[in-house]
């Protein structure tokens, strides 16, 4: 499996957006090693399009996550301008279908709910917000996903609810932030450790992005979290390079609402055109910098963790 195999169709849905490409491109390679076995739950499934990627899922190129958003002045209050859901035009066309389907999809937002329920990934959706109890039938699941563990206040809590819903030999895969994380924001790394006023102005880089991350860990500590609530580590490795956290902190983010409002007044053909030409273009930048996860940097470890967990019995 090649990094063009995930890039292309994620660079595809995310095009105004390469670094999420790029970065959920990554995912998908770290993910690569691990098999998903069923009965599956997606905890914070959002709009699905990661997962559904993951799964193997492609749509055709027409489909545009971008055509329909918020009002995008929300953007500067930092509104989810993506928290939106119409359905005469968000149809997803899907040309191949996923290799795996997943049972349950949990999320606190009903409109991306909507969104990935009708990408025909997930057998059922259900809203709910992961600091509570999950809805999620006790030793049902088989494998229990999830990459939003670290958004939550009650992380804790969330890791017992998914032991309680695992099944006996069951595995809980998670995505989460090492360490490094913060170290590879501009806005953490400058102005919040420094408190140097000089750099106040990057909070309009990081969008108050950087403290939705709220648990930044070594892998000794998150071992020990994981033990306390009954669970051991089965499989473990880092990924995402400081190159590749860098580009995403900056990215297209900043003139994304203006790209989108340009996208939005062209005439559908005129736009497919430009986003197929745009997605060529584009894809001899990023592939090389997905690849850049391949080399070792010992001065600075990669910022993320993938864990495998299952119980101790
Ligand atoms: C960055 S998105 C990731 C979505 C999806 N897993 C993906 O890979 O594209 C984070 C998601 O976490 C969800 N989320 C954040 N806090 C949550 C909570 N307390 N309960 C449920 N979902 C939550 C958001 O609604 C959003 O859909």
């Amino acid at each position: 499996m090649t990094i063009e195999n995930y890039l292309r169709p994620l660079m595809e849905i995310f095009w105004l957006r390469p670094e999420t490409a790029a970065w959920r491109a990554c995912d998908c390679l770290a993910l690569h090693e691990v098999e998903f076995t069923g009965p599956i739950a997606d905890v914070g499934c959002g709009d699905g399009l990661f997962s559904f990627t993951r799964a193997g899922g492609r749509l055709n190129s027409a489909y545009d996550m971008f055509s329909t958003v918020n009002e995008l002045e929300e953007f500067f209050d930092k509104v989810d301008i993506y928290d939106h859901f119409d359905e005469n035009t968000t149809i997803p066309i899907v040309t191949e279908k996923p290799l795996y389907n997943i049972d349950v999809g949990v999320d606190q937002k009903l409109s991306l709910l909507k969104k990935a329920y009708s990408l025909g990934l997930y057998n059922e959706v259900r809203p709910a917000d992961a600091n509570e109890s999950l809805p999620l039938e006790d030793g049902r699941f088989y494998t229990i996903y999830s990459n939003i563990v670290y958004w939550l206040d009650n992380y804790r809590n969330t890791l017992r609810e998914m032991r309680r819903a695992l099944a006996e030999d069951g595995q809980i895969i998670l995505q989460l932030p090492n360490i490094t994380m913060r170290d590879y924001s501009f806005f953490q790394r400058l102005y919040v450790r420094t408190g140097d006023p000089s750099w106040e102005w990057l909070h309009l880089i990081d969008r108050g992005r950087s403290d939705n991350i709220r648990q930044c860990k070594t892998y000794a500590e998150w071992k020990e979290i994981f033990s306390d609530e009954g669970l051991r580590i089965v499989h473990h490795r880092n990924y995402l390079s400081k190159n590749i956290l860098e580009a995403w902190d900056i990215g297209l983010r900043p003139i994304s609402p203006f790209l989108i409002e340009m996208a939005n007044v062209l005439p559908p053909e005129k736009r497919l055109d430009i986003k197929e030409r745009w997605v060529e273009a584009m894809m001899p930048l990023v592939s090389p910098f997905c690849l850049m996860e391949n080399s070792t940097d010992e001065i600075h470890p990669p910022g993320f963790h993938l864990f495998v967990l299952k119980k101790i019995k």
